[in-house]
Formats: C-alpha cells, sequence, structure tokens
C-alpha cells in the first residue's frame, strides 16, 4: 500500500485516474487544498486549504471492483464509524453515499471508475468537513463539521490515519464476502422521509423505504415499489 501527499493538487480522485496504470491496488492520495476538487454530478467540492480532509484510494483488485454498489455504502460506513469513535453521536448514512450529522452534511464521495475496454480500477473519493467553520449554504444541503459538532479542533494527521484504517479494514472484510447490512441499515438516514428524487430525468416525490439487501434504494414512487440505482437519482428532502 503506498500513500502519497500533495500540499496542493487539482483534485485526488483527478490524480488516481490519470495515473492508477502505473500505481499499485490501495494507493491512498490526500492533500491539504484541491483547486478543482469535483462532486457528485458535475459538481464542485470546495474544502478551506489545511482544513478538512480531501483524499482518494485507488482499487484495483477486480474481487473489490464488482462489488462497486457495496463500496459506495460501506465506504459511508467507514466514515460513520470513525465519526462516532471522535463522539458524533447522530451520524447518518444518506444513500448513496453522503455522511450526515443530524441534518447537515459532514461528508461527501465521489466514487467513480476508470476504464479501456474493461472497468479497471474504482476510485473513492472523500472529502470530510473536519476543522472548516464557515460553509456557503446550498440551496437544498445545510453542512456541518467535526468541530461544529465537537466544538474542539481535530488533528488532522491522526484523523487521516483513522479513516485509513477503518477503511482499509472494511475493504478487506468485503473482499472476504462479508456482509454489511445490518450496520447500514442502523444508519439509514433517509428511512421513511418524503423527499424529491430526479428519476429517469424527472423530478417525482417518493417516500424512501430503505436501503435493501443488495445496497440499492427501495423507495414508493407513484403507488409502485422501486429499487433505485445510485447512478439514475439526486435526492432533495
Ligand atoms: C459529493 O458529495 O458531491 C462528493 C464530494 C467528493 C469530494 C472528494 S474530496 C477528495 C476527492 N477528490 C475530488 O475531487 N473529489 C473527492
Amino acid at each position: 500500500m503506498k500513500k502519497l501527499f500533495f500540499e496542493t493538487i487539482d483534485s485526488t480522485n483527478s490524480y488516481l485516474k490519470d495515473h492508477y496504470k502505473d500505481l499499485e491496488d490501495m494507493t491512498f492520495v490526500s492533500t491539504d487544498y484541491q483547486y478543482k476538487g469535483r462532486g457528485r454530478m458535475g459538481r464542485t467540492w470546495k474544502s478551506e486549504k489545511g482544513k478538512n480532509l480531501t483524499f482518494s484510494f485507488l482499487l484495483k483488485d477486480p474481487s473489490v471492483i464488482k462489488e462497486y454498489r457495496a463500496l459506495s455504502v460501506v465506504s459511508a460506513l467507514s466514515i460513520i464509524e470513525v465519526l462516532k469513535s471522535y463522539g458524533i453521536e447522530d451520524p447518518g448514512l444518506k444513500w448513496p453515499n453522503d455522511v450526515y450529522a443530524g441534518d447537515a452534511k459532514i461528508c461527501g464521495i465521489l466514487l467513480e471508475g476508470a476504464s479501456t475496454e474493461k472497468l479497471e480500477c474504482l476510485i473513492i473519493g472523500i472529502g470530510l468537513n473536519v476543522n472548516e467553520e464557515d460553509f456557503d449554504e446550498g440551496f437544498f444541503q445545510k453542512a456541518t463539521s467535526m468541530k461544529l459538532c465537537t466544538e474542539k479542533e481535530i488533528d488532522l494527521e491522526e484523523l487521516k490515519e483513522a479513516v485509513y484504517q477503518r477503511l482499509s479494514d472494511n475493504i478487506e472484510k468485503l473482499k472476504r464476502g462479508e456482509d454489511f447490512f445490518e450496520e447500514i441499515a442502523a444508519f439509514d438516514y433517509l428511512k421513511g422521509k418524503r423527499a424529491f428524487c430526479r428519476i429517469d430525468g424527472e423530478e417525482k416525490p417518493i417516500e424512501a423505504l430503505g436501503i435493501d439487501r443488495d445496497y440499492s434504494l427501495k423507495v414508493l414512487c407513484e403507488k409502485e415499489i422501486r429499487n433505485l440505482s445510485s447512478s439514475e437519482v439526486t435526492f432533495h428532502i
């Protein structure tokens, strides 16, 4: 396992996308500042310099790549486990892979693949709000950080190590075929909530019935039960 650090970089996900062929499985790349940080759905990810964790993990093992649906929620679960160990009591997983503390977003995850003919790697990019205190409020989303939740300044290096350990342990468990359903279901933030959801290009009201065993999201939409896969939806509550 290789750990790389850049003081400044465009985006840790873009770095791994550009260099994955020359890098080993489980390469971890982190930075103090991204000047072109990317979020889901083509959004940008802004993070104040030296205040937060911004990093990406490269996965090249085919037995892990095929578990991409599980990886999305297991990455979020790993962050939740670390947040709990830092005394944050109410973390939740807003499917597919946002992490909330109470009703505010504390962490975003961008899972991307790179391929020529077949999928050759997966990249898990994680932005965790740690010591930042001022956020531009998004139209739909409120943001928070570990410092705002705990009223304590967090040591970034210790936290980075804790996240790295938890994430690599959970990926090893996934390789051994372990099931995470029960743990994940316990933190299901959307379950029972009504939300609006873009499905097949159209904005529709849904009721979230909960994360299912295959890590898709079961919803009630126009009186029909549907299982949504993460690529087809965006949510707001
Ligand atoms: C989202 O909630 O939209 C996902 C945000 C993901 C941000 C992280 S920060 C590290 C990695 N590099 C990027 O450019 N994006 C991800």
